[in-house]
């Protein structure tokens, strides 16, 4: 009985030790990142540089961003299939609108508008080339 239940703690160890840094990777973010188009989109625009590490200080709650992230397992990026997956700026989950529209707290330009803080001219976070 007793060996049992050392054995199983000692599973129960060894599984921690080696699903943790695999959860903390799935989950973490680089603190600078720079956004492009998903690759087959053209891009028109310069890539943009968003702090999110900055955003995660700023905002304490990853689910404003990620909508979808259910609080474990990886975090999808924006373009993920069946997400803000369509070129078309007209389509209603288009790529564009993710970042763009004006009526979403949670896309870029939404939040800055509403907030009145944060980049929101074009140039301010498409630089020119
Ligand atoms: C202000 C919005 C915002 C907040 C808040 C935010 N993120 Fe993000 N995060 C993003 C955006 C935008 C991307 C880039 C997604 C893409 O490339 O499609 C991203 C990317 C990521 C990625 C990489 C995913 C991938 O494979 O593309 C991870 C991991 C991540 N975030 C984790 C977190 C965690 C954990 C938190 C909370 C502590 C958090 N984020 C808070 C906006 C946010
Ligand atoms: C839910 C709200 C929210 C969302 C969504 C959001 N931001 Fe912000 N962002 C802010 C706020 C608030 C600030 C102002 C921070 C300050 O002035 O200290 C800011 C500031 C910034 C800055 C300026 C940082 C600096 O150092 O001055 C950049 C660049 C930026 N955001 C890019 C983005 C991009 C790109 C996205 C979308 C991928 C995004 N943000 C989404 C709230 C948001
Ligand atoms: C708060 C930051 C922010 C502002 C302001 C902003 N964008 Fe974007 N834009 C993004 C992000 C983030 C993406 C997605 C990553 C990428 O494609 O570079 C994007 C992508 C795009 C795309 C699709 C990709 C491409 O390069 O063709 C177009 C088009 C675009 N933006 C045009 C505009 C125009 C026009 C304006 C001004 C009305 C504007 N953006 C203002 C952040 C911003």
């Amino acid at each position: 009985m007793k060996k049992a239940l050392l054995t199983s703690l000692v599973v129960a160890a060894l599984v921690c030790a080696f699903a943790l840094p695999n959860l903390s990777a799935a989950t973490k973010a680089p603190a600078d990142m720079v956004l492009k188009a998903p690759e087959g989109m053209k891009m028109k625009k310069t890539p943009v540089a968003f702090p999110h590490g900055k955003h995660e200080a700023l905002l304490k709650d990853c689910k404003v961003c990620h909508h979808t992230y259910e609080g474990s397992g990886d975090v999808k990026g924006c373009s993920s299939a069946g997400c803000h997956d369509q070129a078309s700026k007209k389509e209603k989950m288009s790529f564009y609108k993710a970042f763009h529209d004006k009526k979403s707290k949670v896309s870029c330009l939404g939040c800055h508008k509403a907030e009145k803080k944060g980049p929101k001219s074009c140039k301010d976070c498409h630089p020119k080339k």
